[in-house]
């Protein structure tokens, strides 16, 4: 008797934005947001406040925060790598912040320059004063599936990192497939590893990221609702992909999630018709074909 109700997170303005080589105006990005927020989604991650030298595309990070229409029913969360980041998210009023750290010691290192040890303590500071200032905090590990250098990542890896994470203090931890490699079998896997932990619980407080490059993301999801999540994360138009990750496209789309979820009964209170036509909007913008199947189904009637 788990949850009907399906929430989505959003992420196509952050990790749907990071790895373009266009730079959008601030303008369209704020439009963009604007635009998510009249869907029914309650969760858009934003922007991320990380150094600019090494995601160029999020260098108007305050400029969009300060700007898009915050509606009190929605939580627009942002990323956070340093202290540094989260001061400069705290003077924008951000309410909820992501940090991320990885399962693969190579990518932590490619990604946020720094070992899987030192960014979590790294976090610990960030976390003291988020909590200080009553901010809610999402945790990130990435490569949970497999990595782009190191190939092959232990399960156990994944599910020690998600007791480090909960036991600092964040209230969810979203689970990344970030090259999108695995299969329902290596989710399985990492989500039992995880239960070991947690044994007595289901998994609501975790949440699947799946990024779609070989079409398993679907798939991928599905297998997880029988643990409890009821959390994912998607990007509108299948926009996505990380810079550090060499071959990781797209997240799975937002359209595409939605139209799954509903086919089998759940509850999003998302508009998928709305969702279709912002993934055609931005898709354009982007002079970037539009990623999404259900998407491209709906739009061709
Ligand atoms: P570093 O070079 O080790 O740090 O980078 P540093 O402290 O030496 O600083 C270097 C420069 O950046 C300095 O500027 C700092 O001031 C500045 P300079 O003095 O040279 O002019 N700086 C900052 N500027 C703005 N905001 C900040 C900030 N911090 C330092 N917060 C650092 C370390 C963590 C900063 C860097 O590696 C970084 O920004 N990495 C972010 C990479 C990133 O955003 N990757 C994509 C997101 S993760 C992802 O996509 C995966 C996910 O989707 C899940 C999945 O799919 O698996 C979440
Ligand atoms: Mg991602």
């Amino acid at each position: 008797n788990f949850s009907n109700y399906v929430k989505i997170v959003e992420v196509g303005p952050r990790d749907g934005l990071q790895n373009e080589k266009k730079i959008l105006p601030s303008t369209v990005k704020i439009d963009f947001i604007n635009k998510l927020s009249e869907t029914g989604l309650t969760s858009i991650e934003t922007t991320s406040f990380v150094s600019s030298k090494w995601i160029p595309q999020m260098s108007d990070n305050s400029e969009v925060f300060k700007n898009i229409n915050k509606k009190s029913n929605i939580n627009y969360p942002v990323l956070v790598p340093n202290l540094r980041g989260l001061e400069q998210a705290m003077l924008m009023g951000v309410k909820e912040i992501a940090i991320f750290s990885s399962a693969s010691e190579t990518f932590s290192l490619k990604n946020i320059n720094c070992t899987i040890d030192e960014s979590i303590q790294r976090y610990e500071e960030v976390i003291t004063q988020a909590k200080r200032d009553s901010l809610k905090i999402r945790g990130y590990i990435s490569c949970i599936a497999g990595c782009p250098y190191e190939g092959d990542i232990k399960s156990s890896a994944v599910a020690k990192l998600s007791e480090t994470m909960l036991s600092l203090g964040c209230y969810e931890v979203s689970l990344g497939d970030t090259i999108g490699i695995g299969t329902p079998k290596k989710i399985k896997n990492v989500l039992n590893e995880v239960k070991r932990i947690f044994p007595n619980q289901d998994l609501s407080n975790f949440a699947l990221h799946c990024h779609d490059t070989y079409g398993q993301g679907i798939g991928n999801i599905y297998s997880s609702l029988d643990y409890g999540i009821r959390v994912f994360d998607s990007s509108v138009g299948g926009l996505g992909g990380c810079p550090y990750a060499d071959g990781a496209s797209g997240n799975i789309a937002t359209e595409d999630l939605i139209y799954f979820l509903h086919g089998e009964g759940f509850i999003t209170g998302i508009q998928l018709d709305k969702i279709v036509d912002i993934g055609k909007w931005i898709n354009n913008e982007l002079g970037r074909k539009n990623q999404s199947k259900v998407g491209i189904a709906l739009l061709s009637k």
